[in-house]
């Protein structure tokens, strides 16, 4: 077994190695980022995107923010020191996830650059799917599927994003999928096809 040290702390390797998952599983692990707006779709895509894919036979699962803030992010609030802790621990899991040879998904506001970047980091720029759904604010308070956009509106939500706290757009996402024109069905397509043509084949 070989043993690592950093500091205090040893990190041992077990003898299971990342190609021996990919054999059993017969896939590619990537984790697909999809960063947007709330009401922007990101869960809807999420769970659709984690059916059809595990219908087609891939082991994958869904990080989805507010799930993940029931539990994992329980403490964390919605201030930027929070978004960026809530992110950092979301990409770890993710990354775990992706050496046990699942593919991701993740559904997170994630609305600063430095944080996507630092997922990106965590998760290795080879298996970091950035996804920008691309719905304006407009758009979004329209559909205001939570009722979030009245409540930020009136003042009773603070730091809402896009109504009082930023949103950077991904600058160079390796995906946009436009929400506010496509049915999630569509959007759904439009990842698929992504995937199928530059992560899911298994190398030969
Ligand atoms: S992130 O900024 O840290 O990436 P995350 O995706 O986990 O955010 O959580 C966003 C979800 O929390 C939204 O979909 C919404 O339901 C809820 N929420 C509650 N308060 C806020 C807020 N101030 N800003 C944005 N979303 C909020």
């Amino acid at each position: 077994m070989k043993k690592e040290t950093c500091g205090p702390v040893q990190r041992f390797h077990g003898m299971i190695t990342l190609a021996d998952r990919m054999r059993i599983l017969r896939q590619k692990p990537v984790t697909i980022w999809l960063t947007g707006l709330s009401g922007a779709g990101k869960s809807t895509i999420a769970f659709e995107l984690e059916r059809q894919l595990v219908s087609q036979g891939q082991a994958c699962y869904v990080l989805d923010g507010d799930n993940v803030r029931h539990g994992l992010g329980r403490d964390l609030g919605f201030n930027q020191q929070d978004r960026h802790e809530n992110i950092r621990r979301v990409a770890h899991v993710a990354q775990l996830m992706n050496d046990a040879g699942l593919i991701v998904i993740t559904a997170l506001i994630s609305p600063m650059q430095a944080d996507r970047a630092m997922a990106r980091e965590i998760i290795g720029a080879g298996n970091f799917v950035e996804t920008y759904l691309s719905a304006s604010v407009a758009t979004c308070a329209r559909r205001d599927p939570k009722g979030l956009y009245a409540k930020a509106l009136a003042g009773e939500i603070a730091s809402f994003t896009g109504i009082s706290a930023p949103y950077e757009a991904p600058l160079n996402p390796e995906l946009v999928i436009d929400t506010a024109a496509l049915t999630p069905d569509e959007s759904v397509a439009g990842v698929l096809a992504y995937l199928r043509e530059n992560c899911l084949a298994l190398p030969a």
